[in-house]
């Protein structure tokens, strides 16, 4: 297994292993979605968020399979990156592939998020933003996520980093403490309490 730079061309199998690997959240936002539409819609926002500056690195065997992926955002590359006239053509496409029911409950979702979310520490916002990582089920708790991590850290030296992890999860918070992560906050969503954290 090697790392490698994420393109979207990657954006479909990046909505499968979303799909692998965040059973929960898929049930909560997506539980009446046909399985073929729902990775249609995930596969643009996937490319929304590389048309709007994100960067991916992958895990991938020998022979291309991608099993694990790292979606994240800098200060540095977001505005280089950033492409409006692709944004402007994937957005009309996501829109007509939501139904009401699942736009607003994303909305409710957002709106929970921004009112409860509480800073413990007064710190300047991070450079950086982890926005999503998953291995696939199979390949969990061998390594391959600290070694995907720990690639996408040392491509974000020197910034700080920040991203937010369900206080459910102890396979993630022992990943980000051992990387150096700390908490600097505490948010809710729909499914949840989450631990805001920092490096
Ligand atoms: C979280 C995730 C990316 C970690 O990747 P991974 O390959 O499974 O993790 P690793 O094997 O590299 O292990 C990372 C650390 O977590 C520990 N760990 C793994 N599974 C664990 C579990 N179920 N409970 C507690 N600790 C666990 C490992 O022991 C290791 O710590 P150590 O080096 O001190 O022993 C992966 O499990 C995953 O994709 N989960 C589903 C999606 C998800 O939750 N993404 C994170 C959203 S914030």
């Amino acid at each position: 297994m090697y790392v490698a730079k994420g393109s979207p061309q990657d954006a479909r199998e990046i909505a499968k292993l979303y799909c692998a690997a965040f059973p929960e959240s898929v049930e909560l936002f997506f539980g009446t979605k046909p399985s073929d539409k729902l990775l249609n819609l995930l596969e643009l926002t996937f490319l929304l968020v590389f048309y709007s500056g994100g960067e991916a690195l992958l895990v991938k065997n020998e022979a291309g399979s991608i099993y694990g992926y790292c979606l994240y955002r800098s200060a540095r590359e977001a505005s280089a990156n950033r492409s409006l006239r692709k944004m402007l053509t994937v957005l009309p496409k996501m829109a007509s592939k939501t139904s009401l029911a699942e736009i607003g409950k994303l909305l409710h979702n957002q709106l929970i998020m921004a009112t409860s979310t509480k800073r413990t520490k007064k710190s300047a916002r991070p450079q950086a933003q982890i926005i999503s990582i998953a291995i696939c089920p199979t390949c969990q708790g061998q390594g391959v996520g600290t070694l995907l991590f720990r690639s996408v850290l040392n491509d974000l030296e020197p910034y700080s980093v920040g991203l937010n992890v369900r206080a459910d999860n102890p396979a993630a918070r022992r990943l980000y403490a051992k990387t150096g992560f700390q908490e600097c906050g505490t948010t809710s969503d729909l499914s949840g309490k989450w631990i805001m954290l920092v490096k």
